[in-house]
């Protein structure tokens, strides 16, 4: 759904009045319980228990909501091994956010790469274009991530791949906090050479574990779909292991995407409605960008937060000899607001859905 729609669907309703905080909870909507159950009823009774109609339901609708080739993983991890091996990062050099997850400079230390960080911003904590163009200058990496940290897009992506289509510098994004974020129509993935996002049970939706990759380069989705399976399908040339994605996870991916507009809408409706109005010192998004809230940001301690999005960035649990100013800034000086689709469904929290 774009912005415009969500803010149409969204103006017919009352405004949401509950207080914060709102309890953990993984964003599943109890109305989808039967059906996520009649599909497994119906997967235990057929002979397909991987690699089935559910893992292409799955990325068909991937697909349709990105206008890109989707390809579906056993967890993100997967995913961006499979991309860095079909860029070829062995022995290059790879930039990476300090500000993120260890999983994203680690997913290229374990394909073979040096990493190099670069700073982010303090207004998106997301990758600045100008200090990553001057480590790219000093550094020539093959390949670079860029992460959507909160589920908002990062806020230079648009420059940084302009920059990189310039350089060939080969650009992935990380999208695992990012589903259902999107900026003027074009969605989290769209932006790069291919978007890998994450299903666990803290995310925008999940599957429990799960992956998917989404990319315009159909060469690229073809190594994805042999890399996931032991390299079958290219005389087992490409060296992997197995990532594949079961049916039980599939199906329940398939019930969650449909699922992920409400859950997006929902949560921008009591951010706009409760959160705001209390929180001026938030991250605040450009013109024509919808988030998908994986987290509410702000630049205020408060007394409920969940904590930070991450407490310590990776160039210091690796004890990376480098200085980046606005990571380290932006570890001290943010805070979480628990915004959390609500798990007892319609009639919690002021909520009118029927
Ligand atoms: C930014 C980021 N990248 C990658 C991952 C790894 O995803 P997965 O646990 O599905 O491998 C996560 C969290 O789970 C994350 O927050």
């Amino acid at each position: 759904m774009t912005g415009s729609l969500i803010a149409e669907v969204e103006r017919e309703r009352p405004p949401l009045v509950a207080a914060p905080p709102l309890p953990f909870a993984v964003a599943f909507d109890p109305r989808d319980e039967e059906l996520v159950l009649g599909k497994w009823r119906s997967i235990l009774r057929s002979q397909r228990w991987s690699d089935g109609d559910h893992t292409r339901e799955f990325e068909a609708l991937w697909s349709e909501m990105t206008g890109l080739e989707a390809v579906a993983f056993n967890n993100w991890a997967g995913g961006a091994l499979a991309v860095l091996d079909y860029i070829g990062v062995a022995g290059e050099r790879v930039l990476s956010p300090s500000n993120t997850f260890l999983a994203t400079p680690r997913s290229a230390m374990q394909s073979g790469a040096e990493v190099i960080f670069y700073d982010c911003n303090r207004a998106d904590l997301c990758g600045a274009f100008d200090d990553f163009v001057a480590k790219a200058e000093r550094h020539r990496p093959k390949a670079a991530w860029i992460v959507h940290v909160g589920g908002h897009i990062a806020f230079d992506v648009e420059r940084i791949a302009a920059y990189c289509r310039e350089t060939g510098i080969r650009l992935i994004e990380d999208c695992a906090h990012a589903h259902g974020a999107h900026w003027n129509g074009r969605r989290a993935g769209a932006f790069g050479e291919a978007g890998v996002y994450s299903f666990y049970p803290t995310k925008t939706i999940s599957t429990g574990e799960g992956g998917m990759v989404v990319t315009r380069d159909p060469e690229m989705a073809r190594h994805l779909r042999s890399f996931r399976d032991y390299g079958r399908g290219s005389g087992y040339r490409i060296a992997s292991m197995n990532h594949r994605i079961d049916e039980f996870t599939a199906a329940l991916g398939v019930v969650q995407t449909r699922r992920l507009a409400d859950i997006v809408a929902w949560k921008n409706r009591y951010a706009r409605d409760v959160l705001d109005p209390q929180h001026p010192n938030r991250v605040r998004l450009p013109e024509g960008m919808i988030s998908g809230l994986y987290k509410y940001i702000v630049f205020d301690p408060i007394e409920r937060s969940t904590g930070k999005v991450y407490e310590q960035p990776c160039h210091r649990l690796l004890k990376a000899d480098c200085d980046l100013p606005n990571t380290d800034w932006v570890a001290k000086n943010h805070w979480c607001v628990p915004l959390y689709y609500p798990a007892e469904g319609a009639g919690r929290a002021g909520d009118t859905r029927k």
